[in-house]
């Protein structure tokens, strides 16, 4: 299987009547962070280092299964993000002057204390843990990545989610006057994902203010997006300014988009195949050939109880 076009994800009828009808869319240290101990799943903490060629690394940073961190121009180069355009290589430049100051994410619902955080308080307040996590794009591509972050759980904690609540929604910010690909009829715009509570609570499920030891560029969802390393990359919402704790399953952007192709759990998985590729195999961004695609995305021994029971096909 050949990687997707980027315009093979979007839904078909989409770019088929785009195509048709428009002409484009809208056209340090890292030693310094205080770390927390952060139980089974940490990863050893690296140091940030720029080479003579202005590259950015983690000394001795691997993920759980030693893989060393995709490129610093690589993760933050080669990004989706469709409210500021569907090219990966576009992104960065149009997203450069993204306003993230200030910012501020209210967090209610179903739950006895919500909660309105600025996003200093949100970086003061919550354990800022390093994390390097595996991100598989439902595309077919992969890389490694080297996040800052706090465990969403903390936060959740926090606002008390009542009896009644079973799954946190997350909103991106809508802000057509900064974000042209929002300016686009096609997609119904704010961006929103959705978790189930239990996944939202698991220890894996970040809140990511940081990559490479920096503050989050705006391509990668400055300042603050979520990081599900088990799911598809679509799940991990950037962006967020809103979080709400609901009784009912929400109807994300992608599920709207393209209900046929994309489902509600979309967990990583190599024996269920996209409508229109393969999932048995991924690129990993800087490697040549592909690597055979592990179920939950590697994550298995840590997410699979959630699971339980289900037929993964069908909750795709
Ligand atoms: N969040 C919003 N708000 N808008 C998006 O277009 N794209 C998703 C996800 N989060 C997206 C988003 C997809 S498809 C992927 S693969 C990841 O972000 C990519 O994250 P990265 O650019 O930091 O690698």
């Amino acid at each position: 299987m050949s990687e997707p076009k980027s315009y093979e994800i979007t839904p078909e009828h989409i770019y088929l009547s785009r195509r048709k009808f428009m002409v484009g869319i809208g056209a340090l240290a890292l030693s310094s962070l205080a770390v927390a101990a952060c139980g089974p799943v940490s990863v050893p903490q690296g140091q940030v280092k720029v080479d003579e060629t202005g590259e950015v690394t983690v000394s001795e940073a691997t993920d759980d299964l030693g893989d060393r961190p995709t490129s610093y121009t690589a993760v933050t180069g080669y990004n989706n993000y469709y409210e500021f355009t569907t090219s990966k290589e576009k992104v960065a430049g149009l997203a450069r002057d993204f306003v993230t100051t200030p910012w501020t994410l209210s967090v209610g619902g179903l739950v006895s204390n919500p909660k309105t955080y600025d996003i200093d308080d949100l970086r003061k307040r919550f354990n800022i843990q390093e994390r390097v996590y595996r991100l598989r794009c439902v595309e077919g591509w992969s890389m490694v990545i080297p996040w800052q972050g706090f465990v969403l759980a903390e936060l959740l904690k926090e606002v008390e989610p009542t009896s009644k609540a079973k799954y946190v929604r997350f909103e991106t910010v809508y802000r057509p006057e900064q974000m042209p690909g929002q300016k686009g009829g096609w997609f119904e715009w704010p961006y929103v994902e959705g978790l189930r509570l239990d996944e939202a609570m698991h220890d894996l499920t970040l809140m990511a203010t940081g990559l490479y030891g920096k503050d989050l560029p705006p391509q990668n969802g400055a300042p603050v997006r979520l990081v599900v390393p088990w799911k598809y990359g679509f799940k991990s919402i950037k962006s967020i300014v809103k979080i709400d704790l609901v009784d009912e399953m929400p109807l994300t952007f992608w599920m709207k988009a393209a209900p046929n192709e994309y489902g509600f759990y979309a967990n990583v998985n190599p024996d269920v195949p996209h409508p229109r590729w393969s999932q048995k195999s991924e690129r990993r961004i800087g490697e040549n050939g592909r690597r055979r695609t592990l179920k939950f995305n590697g994550y298995e021994k840590e997410v699979a109880y959630l699971y339980e029971g289900m037929d993964l096909r069908v909750n795709f």
